[in-house]
C-alpha cells in the first residue's frame, strides 16, 4: 500500500506550492495532483458549495487509489475537511492560515493576513483566531481577483503589483511585522510582496508544515514509501496546460481533465 500515491487537490494552480514541499521532503512518494481550475475561484462560493467540490476532488483522487489526501487549499480545508473526515476512510491532511506562529512571534502586536472570503468567514478560522490571536491586532484581507490572476497566467502583471498594493496599505499603516499567507496560490506572489513591504515584515505560510504532517502521518498508518524507487508524479487539471506548466517547470507534464 505503501506504493500507492499521495493524493493531492486544490481549487487550482495554487496547492502546487504544497506539492513542491511533499516532493522535497519526501522525494519516494508518487503523488496525483488534481487542479480544478475550471471551478476556481472556490473562495467567493458557499460552503455547501465547496464541500460537494470537495467531495468531487476526493472520489475522482480515492478512485486512483490514493492511499492519503491533502487538501491543498485553505478554503477547501476550513469549509469541508470536517466532512470529507467523517465521509471517507483514509486521511486527510489540511492547511490553515498559520495565525499561531504570527500572534506567538509578533513584536508590533499587529499582524496581516490575506485569504479567501470562503477560509477567513469560516467558522475554524474565527476558532483559531479567538484561540491564538485575540490579545494581538489581525488585519484580515480578503484579497479577491488574485486567484483569478493567477490561474489566468498573470502572476507578475501590472494590475497584480496594484491590487496587492491595495490590500497591504491597512496593514503596513497598522505595523504589522507578520504576514500570513491564507491561500495556496499566494506563496508564488513572495517576491512582489518582498518588494511592496517594509524589510522588517517576515511572510509566513504554512507549505512546509503541511509537508512534514503529511509525513508523520504517513509513518504512523505504515504508509510511508520507504523503497527507492523511480517516482511518478502526476498532475491534472481540467484549466489551462500551460499556466500549471510554467508553474511546475518543464520537467512535469500537465494532462487536461474533462472533469
Ligand atoms: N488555493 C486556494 C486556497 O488555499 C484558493 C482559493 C480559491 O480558489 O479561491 O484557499
Amino acid at each position: 500500500m505503501s506504493k500507492q500515491s499521495i493524493g493531492i487537490f486544490d481549487s487550482g494552480v495554487g496547492g502546487t506550492s504544497i506539492w513542491k514541499e511533499i516532493h522535497a521532503l519526501m522525494p519516494n512518494e508518487n503523488t496525483i495532483y488534481l487542479a480544478d481550475s475550471a471551478n476556481a475561484p472556490y473562495g467567493p462560493k458557499g460552503k455547501d458549495a465547496i464541500i460537494d467540490l470537495s467531495i468531487k476532488n476526493t472520489e475522482y483522487l480515492l478512485n486512483k487509489n490514493c492511499k492519503l489526501i491533502v487538501v491543498a487549499c485553505n478554503t477547501a480545508t476550513t469549509n469541508a475537511i470536517d466532512y470529507l473526515r467523517a465521509n471517507y476512510n483514509v486521511s486527510f491532511i489540511g492547511i490553515e492560515p498559520a495565525i499561531k506562529p504570527a500572534a506567538l512571534q509578533t513584536k508590533t502586536n499587529a499582524v496581516g493576513i490575506l485569504a479567501t472570503k470562503g477560509t477567513l468567514s469560516s467558522e475554524l478560522f474565527s476558532k483559531t483566531t479567538n484561540l491564538f490571536a485575540s490579545h494581538i491586532k489581525v488585519i484580515e484581507q480578503i484579497a479577491d481577483g488574485i486567484v483569478e490572476l493567477i490561474e489566468s497566467g498573470n502572476l507578475y502583471s501590472d494590475e497584480m503589483k496594484s491590487l496587492l498594493k491595495i490590500y497591504l496599505e491597512p496593514m503596513i499603516k497598522a505595523d504589522i511585522d507578520y504576514l500570513v499567507l491564507g491561500c495556496t496560490h499566494y506563496p508564488y506572489l513572495i517576491p512582489t510582496l518582498l518588494e511592496l513591504l517594509p524589510k522588517h515584515v517576515k511572510i509566513i505560510d504554512s507549505g512546509e508544515a503541511v509537508a512534514r504532517q503529511t509525513k508523520v502521518v504517513l509513518e504512523q498508518h505504515g504508509l510511508l514509501n520507504t523503497q527507492i524507487t523511480k517516482t511518478k508524479s502526476q498532475f491534472f487539471t481540467n484549466g489551462n496546460l500551460e499556466v500549471m506548466t510554467s508553474l511546475l517547470g518543464k520537467n512535469f507534464i500537465v494532462d487536461y481533465l474533462h472533469f
